[in-house]
């Protein structure tokens, strides 16, 4: 891989207790031979060959996960958090390496790679910062001679899945967490994106990490591997980044061993442009939250509502600003949309976009395959929708942007409600009445107001109704991988 400087970050083989599995480093573990290419989506060529990890290699890692946990719980916050310390300096020096294996594997602009890697850095800075404010409780007790003390422990092992539209970050979110409060980790990520979680492994063992407390099982069996990591008896806790349909299906797995679970799943964000909004402001919001990552994210935009007045000058403005984007490979300068994963996923898109068309919508801005490839789309805007309309009722991910015109506020949060999701959603106003009622009044975990990109460390990600449960990030990030325990302290009366 010749754009990456440090050849040492190209890791082909999972890592599990500290080992690469190839052979290379003594490892038995190497049982199956067989290698799967990692594709490059802007052009499809094989960036790499990897060894093709199954279900013994998953049972392995959560055995060495379960090995290290002691030792590791048992260091003290400080400790842990000088070695994620070590962890978030090293992938920020090769932030730029680090991107360059994002792209190349996963198709995002080079900035918004780097950009990626920043992101995912952030959480464990964060993490190993908020390691240390684990704070316990004392309670008045309803008998004179008992006190009541609360105290939070590590949960365990803990077992995750992670998706390729952000091969760094969403790894990095639940593992920053997860060390920090004394757990060790397992995640298996897409096997689209295997790279980018191979090379944190690699940056982790140098950044002092112990064998054991961060394993990458790399493999193509998503069914056996996810039984494993879903069912194993040794693993506490499960938590998952991706669909919904899939995400149902792996809460019911965790339900045979009944593990502590976390879930972000699926989004269907309403953007919503009142008649007071700065308009100009707005077109920017839409840009960045439709657009990022070619519109693969679940946070993403995935439908406009814009009220009647405003309509006509926020669509021209936004179809112009559509135009600016710069379709291409992520490694070409300039580029800032990059190809979507896979020609599956152009045609998913595309059928959707069929569909409203048949429904009675219009096509103001492209609405074919890209000439760039044919793994990329172009950017798409379509007016005329209704919220029953496949591209407004299903979640796109995808470059695309349907747009719903309403009259009144109270339509405008119908309209955005009307869905089974509830990750993400934006608005623009100016009126700050209107911001607390609509504020309050939108049933999500998140909501961008006056602004489109909503992401960072210190707040709380998360959705509700089928989204998801638990919050990634922020003070609350650590409830998720902690256990309260309550000690009931009797016998202090003479
Ligand atoms: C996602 O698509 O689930 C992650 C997006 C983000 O962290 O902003």
């Amino acid at each position: 891989m010749q754009q990456v400087n440090d050849s040492g970050l190209v890791k082909l083989s999972s890592y599990i207790d500290g080992q690469w599995t190839d052979g290379q480093s003594g490892s038995q573990l190497s049982g199956d031979s067989e290698r799967f290419d990692v594709i490059n989506p802007a052009n499809d060529q094989v960036v790499a060959q990897v060894y093709n990890a199954g279900i013994a290699e998953t049972e392995a890692a959560v055995l060495a996960a379960k090995k290290a946990l002691p030792a590791w719980s048992k260091k003290s916050a400080n400790e842990r958090a000088a070695i994620l310390r070590n962890w978030f300096n090293l992938m920020m020096q090769s932030q730029d390496d680090l991107g360059r294996i994002l792209t190349l594997e996963q198709g995002k602009p080079l900035a918004e790679a780097k950009g990626e890697i920043a992101y995912g850095a952030a959480f464990i800075d964060w993490f190993a910062e908020e390691g240390k404010r684990v704070y316990g409780d004392t309670i008045p007790a309803p008998a004179g001679d008992k006190r009541i003390i609360v105290i939070k422990q590590p949960v365990g092992v803990v077992a995750s899945i992670t998706p390729w539209n952000f091969p760094n970050a969403m790894i990095a979110r639940k593992a920053a967490a997860a060390l920090a409060a004394g757990c060790t980790f397992v995640v298996r990520p897409s096997p689209s994106t295997p790279l980018s979680a191979l090379a944190m492994a690699e940056l982790a063992e140098r950044a002092g990490v112990p064998a054991g407390v961060f394993n990458v099982v790399v493999g193509l069996d998503s069914s056996g591997m996810g039984k494993v990591l879903t069912q194993h008896p040794d693993v506490a806790k499960f938590t998952f980044t991706g669909s919904t349909a899939v995400g149902k299906i792996l809460m019911t797995q965790t339900a045979t061993t009944v593990k502590k679970v976390s879930m972000e799943l699926g989004g269907n964000a309403p953007f919503i442009v009142f008649d007071d909004a700065d308009i100009d402001a707005a077109v920017q919001g839409a840009l960045v939250s439709k657009y990022r990552n070619a519109g693969q994210t679940c946070v993403c935009t995935n439908r406009i509502l814009v009220q009647q007045g405003v309509a006509q000058e926020f669509t021209d403005k936004f179809a112009t600003a559509v135009a600016g984007l710069k379709i291409g490979d992520g490694l070409a300068e300039g580029v800032n949309l990059g190809p979507m994963i896979t020609s599956q996923a152009v045609d998913g898109v595309h059928k959707l976009v069929e569909d409203t068309v048949a429904a009675g919508a219009k096509v103001i801005a492209g609405g074919k395959r890209s000439i760039a490839g044919k793994n990329f789309y172009e950017p798409t805007i379509l007016t005329g929708v209704t919220n029953d309309m496949p591209l407004a009722a299903n979640e796109i991910f995808g470059p695309v942007t349907p747009i719903i015109s309403f009259d009144t506020e109270e339509e405008a949060i119908t309209l955005a409600n009307d869905t089974e999701y509830g990750l993400a959603a934006y608005f623009y106003s100016r009126d700050i009445g209107r911001v607390w009622r609509v504020g309050e009044g939108l049933e999500y975990g998140m909501i961008g107001i006056n602004e489109g990109i909503i992401s960072n460390a210190a707040a709380p990600f998360g959705g509700v109704k089928q989204s998801g449960n638990g919050r990634e990030g922020s003070k609350y990030g650590l409830d998720d991988y902690m256990e309260i325990k309550y000690l009931c302290m009797g016998g202090i009366d003479k």
